[in-house]
């Protein structure tokens, strides 16, 4: 049965952990990247999914700072979907009113990818719609490494004063800086643990899993979710 939408909370932010796409290939006797390519159509379609279901603000988990382990065939094919992707995006932002940031340590990539990155932000930035964040080459730990770092620096050359750090502080010189903390996080392809996501932002957010493969996940799966959501109830710390 179709759940009804307009009787859902829609969770301003949901974060989504986009996993299974090797198994999906896997499956079906298809190459690991295959698996991207089709991962990379189920993004496409979420981020419209999302936008049209009201949701301010989704983040994906698209490359985290432990994947250049893998293969240097899969971390090839997938940079070159990046690159693709890349351009894609500012045709689908500007159909969907969409704004993207990306979050993440990009000194990393190749040039061309650096600028594409800078491009798609800078060309998005006046939209009013959803804001996508996509997390490549991101990590919650170095994310943190990177805010400590630069806050060690303010505080030497005298803009920042230690005594006066609050919890606002740290956010601000994380790279989600304005974006509010998720309300959702969701994981596809049943592994329950966060994969060095987001570790500061997921500090109160309700987490959801689905045994759903990525390339398999859609719109009916993002409603179930939200409904799941629905009938959670948040305390933050206190008592009713
Ligand atoms: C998620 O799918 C995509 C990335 C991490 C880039 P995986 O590639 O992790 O798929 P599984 O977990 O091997 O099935
Ligand atoms: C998390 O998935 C990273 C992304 C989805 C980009 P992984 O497949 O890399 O996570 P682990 O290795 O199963 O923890
Ligand atoms: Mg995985």
């Amino acid at each position: 049965m179709e759940t009804d939408i307009s009787k859902l909370v829609i969770p301003r932010h949901v974060a989504l952990i986009l996993d299974g796409n090797g198994r999906w290939a896997k499956k079906r006797g298809l190459p690991r990247t295959a698996g991207h390519k089709q991962g990379c159509v189920t993004v496409e379609k979420t981020v419209e999914d999302a936008a049209r279901l009201g949701i301010d603000y989704l983040t994906v988990y698209g490359f985290s700072t432990e994947n250049w382990k893998r293969s240097v065939e899969e971390v090839g094919a997938l940079m070159q979907l990046f690159r693709y992707y890349l351009k894609r995006l500012l045709k689908i932002a500007r159909v969907n009113n969409v704004r993207v940031k990306m979050i993440g340590d990009r000194t990393r990539f190749d040039q061309d990818i650096i600028e594409g990155i800078d491009r798609l932000e800078s060309e998005t930035a006046d939209n009013t719609g959803m804001t996508f964040v996509i997390a490549v080459n991101y990590g919650g730990r170095d994310e943190i490494r990177r805010a400590v770092k630069q806050m060690m620096r303010d505080a030497k050359s005298g803009i920042l004063d230690p005594d006066a750090v609050t919890e606002d502080t740290v956010a601000s010189y994380l790279d989600t800086a304005g974006i509010p903390d998720p309300d959702l996080l969701i994981r596809t392809s049943g592994e329950i643990r966060l994969s060095n996501y987001l570790l500061w932002q997921l500090a109160y957010s309700e987490i959801y899993i689905t045994d759903c493969l990525w390339p398999d996940f859609n719109r009916e799966e993002l409603v179930k979710a939200i409904a799941q959501y629905n009938t959670r109830e948040r305390r933050f710390g206190g008592a009713k």
